[in-house]
């Protein structure tokens, strides 16, 4: 399955081909954009998920579609012995690259080039996997989920984390209002895309939420899978295990 929401559809470019396009270009702006759009929460939400990892310890976190590398940052709570953040972006991993830099971070977590459809790792590589409002990017959504799989440790968890819609009102009309017309102006005026703030409600909408979701997750090949909805449901947190 493939979400078939484009960021440019005057393009004839692949979306896979559009979807880097798109980071490269909101790259220099994206971190200061998505604290800014969520009010900082974001940030909350990647320390939830990373608490339902750090009982296991992880020596090795795989954080895939890192982006500027902020959930492999988050990782490092867990102490773990190296973070790799791969993402199809040069243009967001170039900023990512210069944030360990700053931080002292980048004999730590290694930022690579790569996409999810075709992990360059083994089985069993990672003993934990991380994926922030990645996944509905995927130009292949169950091959992506197949990967993670495959290259996570038996016994070990896989984190996502994606927008999502709230159900009741009056979060529901709020956030749809915030989503639809609020969101898309404020990116259009602070990035250099005008694309990219209204491909953004447009793939939250078209991608399966809770347990459509968890039933592909489970067809991939996790066979302890849960939903968390966070923060009045406007984030969905899901858990795997192999
Ligand atoms: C919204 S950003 C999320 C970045 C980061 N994980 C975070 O929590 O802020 C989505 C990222 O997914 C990456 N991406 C999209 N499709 C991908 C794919 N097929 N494989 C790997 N990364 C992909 C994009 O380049 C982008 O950096």
């Amino acid at each position: 399955m493939s979400i078939d929401v484009k960021p440019y559809s005057d393009s004839d470019k692949s979306r896979k081909e559009q979807i880097t396009e798109m980071f490269d270009s909101i790259a220099p702006s994206y971190d200061f954009l998505n604290h800014f759009l969520s009010l900082g929460i974001d940030i909350l939400w990647r320390r939830k998920a990373i608490r339902m990892l750090k009982m296991q310890s992880p020596e090795r976190v795989l954080d895939i579609a890192t982006g500027t590398g902020d959930f492999a940052i988050e990782a490092m709570r867990m102490k773990p012995k190296e973070v790799i953040g791969l993402d199809i972006s040069p243009g967001m991993l170039e900023v990512g690259r210069a944030k360990m830099k700053k931080k002292g971070l980048e004999n730590l977590i290694r930022m690579e080039l790569g996409e999810s459809e075709k992990l360059p790792y083994p089985e069993a590589f990672a003993d934990a996997i991380t994926v922030g409002f990645g996944a509905r990017n995927f130009e292949n959504l169950e091959k992506g989920l197949s990967e993670m799989h495959r290259v996570l440790k038996p016994g070990g968890r896989a984190v996502i984390l994606e927008p999502s819609f709230p159900r009741s009102f009056p979060m529901k009309q709020l956030f749809g209002f915030y989503f639809q017309y609020v969101l898309p102006l404020l990116g259009r005026l602070f990035s250099k895309d005008s694309h990219a703030y209204t491909y953004l409600p447009a793939s939250v909408a078209a991608f399966p939420e809770g347990k459509d979701f968890l039933e592909i997750c489970r067809q991939a090949g996790f066979q302890k899978t849960s939903w968390h909805p966070l923060t009045f449901g406007i984030c969905a947190l899901y858990l795997l295990e192999k």
